[in-house]
Protein backbone atom coordinates (compact mmCIF):
# COMPACT_ATOMS: atom_id res chain seq x y z
CA UNK A 1 0.00 0.00 0.00
CA UNK A 2 1.17 3.42 -0.85
CA UNK A 3 1.52 6.27 1.82
CA UNK A 4 -1.07 8.35 0.77
CA UNK A 5 -4.53 9.45 1.45
CA UNK A 6 -5.10 11.15 4.55
CA UNK A 7 -6.85 14.53 3.09
CA UNK A 8 -9.25 11.86 1.35
CA UNK A 9 -10.72 11.50 4.57
CA UNK A 10 -12.86 14.32 4.53
CA UNK A 11 -14.36 13.45 1.03
CA UNK A 12 -15.27 9.94 2.65
CA UNK A 13 -17.10 11.57 5.53
CA UNK A 14 -19.15 13.56 3.32
CA UNK A 15 -19.88 10.31 0.80
CA UNK A 16 -21.71 9.12 4.27
CA UNK A 17 -19.04 5.61 4.10
CA UNK A 18 -19.18 3.90 7.78
CA UNK A 19 -15.28 3.15 7.98
CA UNK A 20 -12.69 4.51 5.95
CA UNK A 21 -9.03 3.28 7.01
CA UNK A 22 -6.78 6.19 5.30
CA UNK A 23 -2.96 4.66 5.49
CA UNK A 24 -0.20 6.72 5.74
CA UNK A 25 0.26 10.60 5.65
CA UNK A 26 -1.37 11.76 2.64
CA UNK A 27 -0.77 14.35 -0.04
CA UNK A 28 -2.47 16.39 -2.70
CA UNK A 29 -1.40 15.71 -5.79
CA UNK A 30 -1.93 18.20 -8.99
CA UNK A 31 -5.60 18.30 -8.43
CA UNK A 32 -6.09 14.33 -7.85
CA UNK A 33 -4.53 11.77 -5.30
CA UNK A 34 -4.00 8.04 -5.69
CA UNK A 35 -5.66 7.77 -2.11
CA UNK A 36 -5.03 3.85 -1.06
CA UNK A 37 -8.11 3.35 0.76
CA UNK A 38 -10.22 0.32 2.48
CA UNK A 39 -13.88 1.13 2.56
CA UNK A 40 -16.04 -1.36 4.50
CA UNK A 41 -19.64 -2.12 4.48
CA UNK A 42 -20.15 0.63 0.71
CA UNK A 43 -19.61 -0.40 -2.71
CA UNK A 44 -18.28 3.49 -2.83
CA UNK A 45 -15.21 3.78 -5.04
CA UNK A 46 -12.46 6.53 -3.92
CA UNK A 47 -13.50 9.69 -5.68
CA UNK A 48 -11.57 11.36 -8.91
CA UNK A 49 -11.62 15.14 -8.49
CA UNK A 50 -10.54 15.78 -11.88
CA UNK A 51 -13.29 14.11 -13.92
CA UNK A 52 -13.17 12.78 -17.30
CA UNK A 53 -13.07 14.71 -20.96
CA UNK A 54 -15.52 13.87 -23.34
CA UNK A 55 -13.55 11.83 -25.53
CA UNK A 56 -14.29 13.16 -28.58
CA UNK A 57 -13.66 16.70 -27.47
CA UNK A 58 -10.41 15.19 -26.18
CA UNK A 59 -9.35 14.31 -29.00
CA UNK A 60 -10.40 17.41 -30.76
CA UNK A 61 -7.55 18.82 -28.66
CA UNK A 62 -5.27 16.45 -29.81
CA UNK A 63 -6.02 16.78 -33.56
CA UNK A 64 -6.06 20.45 -33.03
CA UNK A 65 -1.99 20.26 -31.99
CA UNK A 66 -0.78 17.40 -34.38
CA UNK A 67 -1.82 19.94 -37.44
CA UNK A 68 -0.27 22.57 -35.72
CA UNK A 69 -4.10 24.45 -35.66
CA UNK A 70 -2.48 25.73 -32.52
CA UNK A 71 0.56 26.79 -34.41
CA UNK A 72 -1.47 29.36 -36.02
CA UNK A 73 -4.03 29.97 -33.81
CA UNK A 74 -2.30 30.22 -30.90
CA UNK A 75 -2.75 27.21 -27.78
CA UNK A 76 -6.19 26.77 -27.07
CA UNK A 77 -7.20 28.73 -30.50
CA UNK A 78 -6.23 32.08 -27.95
CA UNK A 79 -5.28 33.76 -31.19
CA UNK A 80 -2.11 36.17 -30.39
CA UNK A 81 0.40 34.18 -33.27
CA UNK A 82 -0.31 37.00 -36.36
CA UNK A 83 -2.61 39.80 -36.69
CA UNK A 84 -3.90 37.75 -40.04
CA UNK A 85 -4.46 34.65 -37.80
CA UNK A 86 -8.36 35.02 -36.04
CA UNK A 87 -8.64 33.59 -32.53
CA UNK A 88 -10.57 30.53 -32.46
CA UNK A 89 -12.25 30.59 -28.98
CA UNK A 90 -15.22 32.54 -29.76
CA UNK A 91 -15.84 31.79 -33.70
CA UNK A 92 -16.04 28.45 -32.64
CA UNK A 93 -18.96 28.31 -30.93
CA UNK A 94 -20.96 30.29 -33.56
CA UNK A 95 -20.57 28.60 -36.77
CA UNK A 96 -22.36 25.39 -37.10
CA UNK A 97 -21.12 22.25 -37.50
CA UNK A 98 -21.58 22.45 -41.21
CA UNK A 99 -19.25 25.78 -41.70
CA UNK A 100 -16.65 24.51 -39.52
CA UNK A 101 -16.26 21.29 -41.44
CA UNK A 102 -16.49 23.46 -44.71
CA UNK A 103 -13.91 25.73 -43.44
CA UNK A 104 -11.36 22.98 -42.29
CA UNK A 105 -12.12 20.53 -45.68
CA UNK A 106 -12.09 23.40 -48.12
CA UNK A 107 -9.50 26.27 -46.26
CA UNK A 108 -10.19 29.72 -45.92
CA UNK A 109 -9.18 32.90 -47.69
CA UNK A 110 -6.72 31.28 -50.44
CA UNK A 111 -5.47 33.15 -53.18
CA UNK A 112 -3.33 32.24 -56.27
CA UNK A 113 -0.27 34.07 -54.70
CA UNK A 114 -0.38 34.42 -51.05
CA UNK A 115 1.45 37.14 -49.38
CA UNK A 116 0.21 35.99 -46.30
CA UNK A 117 -0.83 33.24 -44.00
CA UNK A 118 -4.15 31.38 -45.20
CA UNK A 119 -6.06 28.89 -43.82
CA UNK A 120 -5.02 25.94 -45.47
CA UNK A 121 -6.57 23.17 -47.19
CA UNK A 122 -7.02 20.37 -44.89
CA UNK A 123 -10.05 17.71 -46.69
CA UNK A 124 -7.37 15.58 -48.25
CA UNK A 125 -4.79 14.96 -45.21
CA UNK A 126 -7.53 14.89 -42.47
CA UNK A 127 -9.60 12.49 -42.14
CA UNK A 128 -13.83 12.76 -41.37
CA UNK A 129 -13.35 11.26 -37.87
CA UNK A 130 -11.07 13.75 -37.14
CA UNK A 131 -12.81 16.82 -38.54
CA UNK A 132 -15.75 15.66 -36.23
CA UNK A 133 -13.70 15.65 -33.61
CA UNK A 134 -12.31 19.29 -34.27
CA UNK A 135 -15.42 20.81 -34.07
CA UNK A 136 -16.78 18.83 -31.16
CA UNK A 137 -13.57 20.36 -29.67
CA UNK A 138 -14.07 23.89 -31.40
CA UNK A 139 -18.17 24.08 -30.12
CA UNK A 140 -16.51 22.97 -26.11
CA UNK A 141 -14.71 26.30 -26.71
CA UNK A 142 -11.11 25.03 -27.07
CA UNK A 143 -10.64 23.58 -23.27
CA UNK A 144 -7.37 22.76 -21.77
CA UNK A 145 -6.81 18.85 -22.18
CA UNK A 146 -4.31 17.18 -20.53
CA UNK A 147 -1.30 16.26 -22.69
CA UNK A 148 -2.36 18.45 -25.51
CA UNK A 149 0.35 20.21 -25.80
CA UNK A 150 2.54 20.81 -28.52
CA UNK A 151 5.84 19.06 -28.46
CA UNK A 152 8.88 21.28 -27.39
CA UNK A 153 12.33 21.66 -29.59
CA UNK A 154 15.13 20.85 -27.32
CA UNK A 155 17.68 23.67 -27.18
CA UNK A 156 21.39 23.43 -27.27
CA UNK A 157 21.62 20.35 -29.06
CA UNK A 158 21.78 21.82 -32.44
CA UNK A 159 19.92 23.20 -35.26
CA UNK A 160 18.99 19.66 -36.60
CA UNK A 161 17.75 18.10 -33.41
CA UNK A 162 15.99 21.30 -33.24
CA UNK A 163 14.29 21.07 -36.29
CA UNK A 164 13.51 17.27 -35.88
CA UNK A 165 11.15 18.25 -33.32
CA UNK A 166 10.05 21.52 -35.39
CA UNK A 167 8.97 19.28 -37.91
CA UNK A 168 6.34 17.50 -35.63
CA UNK A 169 5.75 21.20 -34.02
CA UNK A 170 4.47 22.60 -37.26
CA UNK A 171 2.86 19.92 -38.32
CA UNK A 172 5.13 18.89 -41.56
CA UNK A 173 5.14 15.85 -40.69
CA UNK A 174 1.50 15.13 -41.70
CA UNK A 175 1.68 16.14 -45.41
CA UNK A 176 5.20 15.35 -45.95
CA UNK A 177 5.80 12.25 -43.61
CA UNK A 178 7.98 11.28 -41.13
CA UNK A 179 11.61 11.05 -42.43
CA UNK A 180 10.29 13.48 -45.19
CA UNK A 181 9.31 10.63 -47.09
CA UNK A 182 6.55 11.99 -48.77
CA UNK A 183 3.81 10.17 -50.39
CA UNK A 184 0.14 11.33 -48.71
CA UNK A 185 -1.99 11.09 -51.10
CA UNK A 186 -3.08 14.34 -52.51
CA UNK A 187 -5.52 12.92 -55.62
CA UNK A 188 -6.46 16.33 -57.38
CA UNK A 189 -3.08 17.16 -57.20
CA UNK A 190 -1.14 16.86 -60.76
CA UNK A 191 1.08 14.67 -58.55
CA UNK A 192 -1.45 12.74 -56.64
CA UNK A 193 0.91 13.04 -53.65
CA UNK A 194 2.66 15.48 -51.39
CA UNK A 195 6.32 15.92 -52.67
CA UNK A 196 8.88 14.30 -50.66
CA UNK A 197 11.60 16.71 -48.72
CA UNK A 198 14.08 14.22 -49.59
CA UNK A 199 15.47 11.81 -52.36
CA UNK A 200 18.13 13.14 -55.15
CA UNK A 201 14.83 15.11 -57.11
CA UNK A 202 14.50 17.53 -54.37
CA UNK A 203 18.09 18.42 -53.34
CA UNK A 204 18.66 18.68 -56.84
CA UNK A 205 15.90 21.56 -57.14
CA UNK A 206 16.32 22.99 -53.51
CA UNK A 207 20.32 23.41 -53.57
CA UNK A 208 20.73 26.31 -50.88
CA UNK A 209 19.40 26.95 -47.64
CA UNK A 210 17.69 29.92 -49.01
CA UNK A 211 15.71 28.02 -52.27
CA UNK A 212 13.89 25.80 -48.78
CA UNK A 213 13.18 28.80 -46.55
CA UNK A 214 11.74 30.71 -49.68
CA UNK A 215 9.16 28.28 -50.27
CA UNK A 216 8.44 27.51 -46.94
CA UNK A 217 7.59 31.14 -46.37
CA UNK A 218 5.72 32.14 -49.16
CA UNK A 219 3.63 28.29 -49.42
CA UNK A 220 3.17 27.34 -52.81
CA UNK A 221 -0.29 27.08 -54.05
CA UNK A 222 -1.14 24.13 -57.04
CA UNK A 223 -4.64 24.44 -56.85
CA UNK A 224 -7.60 25.20 -55.34
CA UNK A 225 -9.58 22.78 -52.54
CA UNK A 226 -9.80 20.06 -52.82
CA UNK A 227 -6.38 20.21 -53.44
CA UNK A 228 -3.93 20.68 -50.84
CA UNK A 229 -1.23 23.16 -50.97
CA UNK A 230 1.95 24.01 -48.97
CA UNK A 231 0.47 26.33 -46.78
CA UNK A 232 2.30 30.45 -46.38
CA UNK A 233 4.37 30.20 -43.41
CA UNK A 234 5.67 33.49 -43.27
CA UNK A 235 4.68 35.38 -40.24
CA UNK A 236 3.86 32.44 -38.42
CA UNK A 237 7.01 30.40 -38.18
CA UNK A 238 10.61 32.56 -36.54
CA UNK A 239 13.69 33.10 -38.92
CA UNK A 240 15.62 30.74 -36.16
CA UNK A 241 12.55 27.70 -36.36
CA UNK A 242 13.14 28.14 -40.29
CA UNK A 243 17.42 27.74 -40.11
CA UNK A 244 16.34 24.86 -37.84
CA UNK A 245 13.78 23.02 -40.55
CA UNK A 246 16.51 23.69 -43.32
CA UNK A 247 19.04 21.96 -41.05
CA UNK A 248 17.22 18.96 -39.88
CA UNK A 249 15.89 18.61 -43.78
CA UNK A 250 19.08 18.33 -44.86
CA UNK A 251 19.91 15.60 -42.54
CA UNK A 252 17.22 13.24 -44.77
CA UNK A 253 18.09 10.99 -47.31
CA UNK A 254 19.82 13.02 -50.37
CA UNK A 255 19.61 10.20 -53.06
C1 LIG B 1 -0.82 28.24 -41.67
C2 LIG B 1 -1.67 28.81 -40.65
C3 LIG B 1 -2.96 28.10 -40.31
C4 LIG B 1 -3.12 26.82 -39.89
C5 LIG B 1 -2.05 25.75 -39.72
C6 LIG B 1 -4.51 26.65 -39.58
N1 LIG B 1 -5.18 27.80 -39.84
FE1 LIG B 1 -7.18 28.12 -39.56
N2 LIG B 1 -7.00 29.96 -40.41
C7 LIG B 1 -5.83 30.56 -40.79
C8 LIG B 1 -6.11 31.88 -41.32
C9 LIG B 1 -5.10 32.89 -41.85
C10 LIG B 1 -7.52 32.06 -41.24
C11 LIG B 1 -8.34 33.28 -41.69
C12 LIG B 1 -8.65 33.10 -43.16
C13 LIG B 1 -9.43 34.27 -43.72
O1 LIG B 1 -10.46 34.65 -43.12
O2 LIG B 1 -9.02 34.80 -44.75
C14 LIG B 1 -8.05 30.83 -40.64
C15 LIG B 1 -9.38 30.61 -40.38
C16 LIG B 1 -9.88 29.53 -39.67
C17 LIG B 1 -11.27 29.39 -39.25
C18 LIG B 1 -12.38 30.40 -39.49
C19 LIG B 1 -12.31 31.45 -38.40
C20 LIG B 1 -13.19 32.65 -38.66
O3 LIG B 1 -13.08 33.61 -37.85
O4 LIG B 1 -13.95 32.65 -39.63
C21 LIG B 1 -11.35 28.20 -38.58
C22 LIG B 1 -12.60 27.60 -37.93
C23 LIG B 1 -10.03 27.60 -38.58
N3 LIG B 1 -9.17 28.44 -39.27
C24 LIG B 1 -9.72 26.38 -37.99
C25 LIG B 1 -8.47 25.76 -38.11
C26 LIG B 1 -8.20 24.41 -37.70
C27 LIG B 1 -9.19 23.48 -37.02
C28 LIG B 1 -6.91 24.14 -38.04
C29 LIG B 1 -6.15 22.84 -37.91
C30 LIG B 1 -6.71 21.70 -38.61
C31 LIG B 1 -6.37 25.35 -38.64
N4 LIG B 1 -7.34 26.31 -38.67
C32 LIG B 1 -5.06 25.49 -39.08
C33 LIG B 1 -4.56 30.02 -40.69
C34 LIG B 1 -4.27 28.72 -40.30
C1 LIG C 1 -1.27 20.85 -45.61
C2 LIG C 1 -0.16 20.06 -46.08
C3 LIG C 1 1.22 20.63 -45.93
C4 LIG C 1 1.83 21.03 -44.78
C5 LIG C 1 1.28 21.07 -43.37
C6 LIG C 1 3.18 21.38 -45.14
N1 LIG C 1 3.37 21.23 -46.48
FE1 LIG C 1 5.08 21.61 -47.49
N2 LIG C 1 4.12 21.22 -49.24
C7 LIG C 1 2.85 20.74 -49.37
C8 LIG C 1 2.54 20.56 -50.78
C9 LIG C 1 1.23 20.05 -51.35
C10 LIG C 1 3.69 20.93 -51.48
C11 LIG C 1 3.89 20.93 -53.01
C12 LIG C 1 3.72 22.33 -53.54
C13 LIG C 1 4.04 22.42 -55.01
O1 LIG C 1 4.24 21.40 -55.66
O2 LIG C 1 4.11 23.56 -55.51
C14 LIG C 1 4.68 21.31 -50.49
C15 LIG C 1 5.97 21.75 -50.79
C16 LIG C 1 6.97 21.93 -49.84
C17 LIG C 1 8.36 22.19 -50.17
C18 LIG C 1 8.93 22.25 -51.58
C19 LIG C 1 9.07 20.83 -52.10
C20 LIG C 1 8.66 20.64 -53.52
O3 LIG C 1 9.06 19.62 -54.10
O4 LIG C 1 7.89 21.48 -54.05
C21 LIG C 1 9.04 22.30 -48.98
C22 LIG C 1 10.53 22.55 -48.78
C23 LIG C 1 8.07 22.13 -47.91
N3 LIG C 1 6.83 21.91 -48.49
C24 LIG C 1 8.37 22.17 -46.59
C25 LIG C 1 7.41 22.12 -45.57
C26 LIG C 1 7.70 22.33 -44.18
C27 LIG C 1 9.08 22.56 -43.60
C28 LIG C 1 6.50 22.25 -43.52
C29 LIG C 1 6.24 22.48 -42.04
C30 LIG C 1 6.60 23.81 -41.59
C31 LIG C 1 5.47 21.98 -44.51
N4 LIG C 1 6.06 21.91 -45.72
C32 LIG C 1 4.13 21.80 -44.21
C33 LIG C 1 1.97 20.49 -48.34
C34 LIG C 1 2.20 20.78 -47.01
Amino acid sequence: MESKGTSVFGAMLVAGIALVIAVGAGAWAAGHYSAKTVTVGSGTTTPVASGPVDPTIAAGAHTFVQFACAQCHGEQGKGGVSPVVPALDTIGKTLTAAQLRHIIDHGLGVSSNPTRPYMPVWGAVVSNTQVNDLVAYLHAGLPAVDGATPVSAPTGQGAAVAGAALYVRYGCINCHGPNGLGGVPNPSAPDKVVPALSGAKFFKQFNTDAKIIDVIRSGSVIGKAPIVSMPHWGGIIPEADLQALVAYIKTLKSS
